[in-house]
């Protein structure tokens, strides 16, 4: 492989696919970058900053989750749609999730961070791509209905800090989604929508890889500062993420993703 040449930084990079405000031109971005980076095409991190909020497009509009419509319980092909396109807004942020985990803390926390995060926008983008897709198939599209606004509220609360940050990014929110995301395959297969099904297994398989890395980097951060995993997961939870941890657990995919290292107790918070 000939090294091509190398004309900007992983930092600058990111930061542009950050700030690009098209859904379809920000999936192609990250994927970009996570292949740049992987081919040796950008240079090491530096000291640019990630910007405060990633630029977001017109549509969809953006409501405060208490002004948000009832969803259906995913029965009918408009409740599909609403659960669909409430997952595409999700897939969406966390291409953004991603790249500010690989932008904001990459030059700090080394090369094997940022190439991991990178692969986890990746995967983001191609799971916004497929609902995006699905929601075409269907008759709508991403932007169609109004999304809930309070996604970028736990980036906001835990930029100062990678260990804040992973504890409630990847191993609560994403977490979360490996807890109610069979339910949501089992209602679209119990609908008869087998294409919508497989996407969503195909997103939990991702999303056990995800959560994964964010225990690893989190036990290696608590380890450098000489703290127990389990202490400080649950006090930073506690002092950032706003909502609740109920169960029901799905306690397999959390195994998967590393999460039973946290002991029990620590997870009843
Ligand atoms: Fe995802
Ligand atoms: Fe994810």
């Amino acid at each position: 492989m000939t090294n091509r040449t190398v004309t900007t930084t992983i930092t600058a990079a990111i930061r542009a696919a950050l700030l690009t405000a098209d859904p379809r031109a920000k999936a192609m971005a990250a994927r970009g970058v996570a292949r740049d980076w992987r081919l040796g095409r950008l240079a090491p991190a530096c000291a640019a900053t990630m910007p405060d909020y990633p630029a977001r497009p017109a549509l969809p509009e953006l409501l405060p989750p208490n002004r948000m419509p009832k969803r259906g319980r995913g029965g009918s092909e408009r409740g599909r749609i609403a659960l669909l396109h409430s997952l595409a807004h999700i897939e969406f942020v966390a291409i953004d999730l991603a790249l500010d985990m690989a932008g904001r803390f990459g030059r700090a926390r080394g090369p094997g961070f940022i190439s991991d995060w990178l692969s986890v926008a990746a995967d983001e983008a191609m799971h916004f791509s497929l609902v995006d897709r699905r929601l075409h198939t269907l008759g709508s599209f991403y932007g169609a209905l109004p999304a809930h606004d309070g996604l970028w509220d736990a980036a906001r609360e835990t930029a100062h800090d990678v260990a804040a940050r992973l504890a409630v990014v990847p191993m609560v929110l994403e977490a979360r989604g490996l807890d109610v995301t069979p339910v949501m395959i089992e209602r679209f297969a119990a609908a008869g929508d087998t294409r919508s099904a497989r996407i969503l297994t195909r997103i939990l398989d991702d999303e056990i890889n995800h959560v994964r890395f964010g225990t690893t980097h989190f036990e290696t951060v608590c380890e450098e500062r000489g703290e127990s995993a389990p202490q400080l997961w649950k006090m930073l939870v506690e002092k950032h993420f706003r909502g609740q941890l109920k169960p029901p657990f799905n306690d397999s995919a959390r195994h998967a993703a590393g999460l039973s290292r946290l002991s029990a107790s620590a997870l009843a918070i």
